[in-house]
C-alpha cells in the first residue's frame, strides 16, 4: 500500500482493515465536482494573497481543470483505496504537478475542505428537488384545472362526510408541496454559508481572506465561527427533515392513489405503463409505484434519524463520527429525487372516473350537512337542525332510502319546515356549488385557489 499522505508520524503501514473501515471514497466520490471547485477557489485565492506565488496557483487551477475533466470523460477512475475524495483530488494533483500540488493545502484541512463539499454538492441537488416538486406542482393543477366540477365524496375517519370536487382534493397536496418548496428554500439558504477558511478548527496564522472564497464559490457569507465551521451538520439535518415532510405527503398522496385504484373505490385507472402484475393471479393490476414511495418514507425518515443521532452527542468541534452523514443525506436525496421521477408521470397519466366518483358522493348522506344547513337558512337554531336531520337519516336507513329519495311526506312529519324546495338544496350539485368559502370546493372557489397557488409558485420556484 502507498504512503498515506499523513504518513509522517506513523511508523507502520495501516492495517487494511482499519484502511477500509476508514475509507469514505466510496461513497463520498459523488463530490469530485465540488472538491475539484472548492479547491479552485481555494487555490485562487491563495495566490490572490500571496500565500503561494501566482504562477503556481495558476498551474494548480489548471490541474485541477485537467482531473475535473478526466474524471468526467472517463479517462480518470477513483482508487478505491484512497481515503475520500479530498485525498484522492489532491494526490492526483501531486501525481501530476509534483511539489505545486502540495502547496494546495496551505491554511485548509479536510475538515473545512468537507463541510464546503457537502454545502456545494447539496446546494444542487436542493436545487434539482425543487424543480422536481415544482413539476408536480404543475401536474397537481393541470389535473384539477380538468376537475374543478368532478364532484367526489370528502373524507373524515374514512367515512363518507361531505362533498367535495376531485380538484378540490387534489389541490390539498398542492398546498402541501408548496410548503415543502418553502421548506427546501429555507434549508437552502441556511446551507447558504462558506465553511472554508475555518481550516481544522482554529481558523489560520496566514492571511487568507474568506470572503474572496465566500464570493468565488457564491455564498452569502463566511461562517462566523471556525469551530462551527467545522463542525456544524444543521444544514443536513435541516435538508433531511424538509425531505422527510415532502415524504410523508408524497406517501399520503400514494396511500389515497392505492385506495382509489382499488376495485373498492375505482376513482382512478392506473396508466398500464405505472402498474405492475402478479406472478400467480392473471386478474391484478397493482400499484407499486406508490406502494414503493409509501415504504421508501421510512428510509427517509431513518436517515434522518441517522443525522440526528449521530451528531447529538458530539463535543467541538471535528469528529470522525460526522463521516456517517454523507450516507444519510446522499441516501435521502437519492430517494425522493427517484420517488418525484415516478410519481409524477404516474399522477400525468393516470385515468380519473368521475361516474365513480359520483355514484360514490351519492351513497351515505353526504348531504345531510346540507339538509341541516336548509333548515337553518329558515330561521331553526343548528342544533335542532342537526337533530331533526339525524331523524331523518335514520328513517332513510330503516326504509332504504337517501335523502334524495324519501318522500316530502316524510319530512314533514319530522318538521313542518320542509318544502319541497329542499331537494333542490340537497341536490349534490347544489352542495358543492354552494360551498363558496374561500378555500372551499365550489368551482369559483377552486378557480381563485389555482390562480393562488400559481401565484406562490412562481415566487418560489
Ligand atoms: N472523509 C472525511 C469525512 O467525510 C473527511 C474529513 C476528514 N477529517 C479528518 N480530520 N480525518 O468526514
Amino acid at each position: 500500500m502507498a504512503d498515506m499522505m499523513w504518513a509522517g508520524r506513523f511508523t507502520k503501514q495501516i492495517d487494511e482493515r482499519v484502511n477500509d473501515f476508514n475509507s469514505s471514497i466510496k461513497f463520498d466520490s459523488r463530490m469530485y465536482r465540488s472538491d475539484i471547485e472548492g479547491s479552485i477557489a481555494h487555490a485562487t485565492m491563495l495566490g490572490e494573497c500571496g500565500i503561494i506565488d501566482k504562477g503556481e496557483s495558476e498551474k494548480i487551477v489548471e490541474g485541477l481543470k485537467g482531473i475535473l475533466a478526466d474524471i468526467e470523460s472517463g479517462r480518470l477512475e477513483f482508487d478505491p483505496a484512497a481515503e475520500d475524495i479530498h485525498m484522492f483530488n489532491e494526490s492526483e494533483l501531486t501525481k501530476r504537478l509534483g511539489a505545486t500540488g502540495k502547496r494546495l493545502h496551505t491554511a485548509r484541512s479536510r475538515n473545512d475542505q468537507v463541510a464546503l463539499d457537502i454545502r456545494l454538492h447539496l446546494r444542487d441537488d436542493v436545487a434539482e428537488i425543487k424543480a422536481m416538486t415544482a413539476e408536480l406542482i404543475d401536474t397537481i393543477v393541470k389535473l384539477a384545472e380538468k376537475n374543478t366540477e368532478t364532484v367526489m365524496p370528502g373524507y373524515t375517519h374514512m367515512q363518507r362526510a361531505q362533498p367535495i370536487t376531485f380538484a378540490h382534493h387534489l389541490l390539498a397536496y398542492a398546498q402541501m408541496l408548496l410548503r415543502d418548496m418553502g421548506r427546501l428554500n429555507d434549508a437552502a439558504e441556511r446551507m447558504n454559508v462558506n465553511p472554508l477558511g475555518s481550516c481544522a478548527l482554529a481558523g489560520t496564522t496566514y492571511p487568507i481572506d474568506r470572503f474572496r472564497t465566500t464570493e468565488l464559490l457564491g455564498f452569502a457569507e463566511p461562517m462566523g465561527n471556525s469551530l462551527d465551521g467545522v463542525s456544524d451538520r444543521d444544514f443536513c439535518i435541516e435538508l433531511a427533515s424538509a425531505i422527510s415532510i415532502l415524504m410523508m405527503h408524497l406517501s399520503r398522496f400514494s396511500e389515497e392513489i392505492i385506495l382509489w385504484c382499488s376495485w373498492e373505490f375505482k376513482f382512478i385507472e392506473l396508466d398500464d405503463a405505472y402498474a405492475t402484475g402478479s406472478s400467480i393471479m392473471p386478474q391484478k393490476k397493482n400499484p407499486d409505484v406508490t406502494e414503493l414511495i409509501r415504504g421508501k418514507t421510512g428510509r427517509v425518515y431513518g436517515d434522518l434519524n441517522t443525522l440526528l443521532t449521530m451528531m447529538k452527542g458530539i463535543p467541538l468541534a471535528y469528529n470522525k463520527d460526522m463521516q456517517e452523514d454523507k450516507e444519510a443525506i446522499f441516501d435521502a436525496v437519492d430517494t425522493v429525487k427517484l420517488c418525484l421521477r415516478t410519481f409524477i408521470p404516474m399522477l400525468a397519466t393516470m385515468k380519473v372516473l368521475p361516474e365513480n366518483m359520483r355514484a360514490a358522493a351519492a351513497k351515505g348522506f353526504i348531504n345531510a350537512t346540507d339538509c341541516a344547513d336548509y333548515l337553518v337558512k329558515k330561521g331553526m337554531p343548528f342544533r335542532d337542525a342537526y337533530k331533526a336531520t339525524g331523524t331523518l337519516v335514520h328513517i332513510c336507513i330503516e326504509k332504504g332510502l337517501t335523502l334524495e329519495t324519501l318522500p316530502i311526506e316524510e319530512y314533514k312529519a319530522v318538521c313542518d319546515t320542509f318544502d319541497s324546495d329542499v331537494y333542490d338544496a340537497i341536490s349534490l350539485d347544489t352542495c358543492v356549488m354552494q360551498r363558496g368559502s374561500f378555500g372551499g370546493p365550489a368551482p369559483e372557489a377552486v378557480k381563485v385557489q389555482i390562480e393562488g397557488i400559481k401565484e406562490k409558485l412562481n415566487v418560489l420556484r
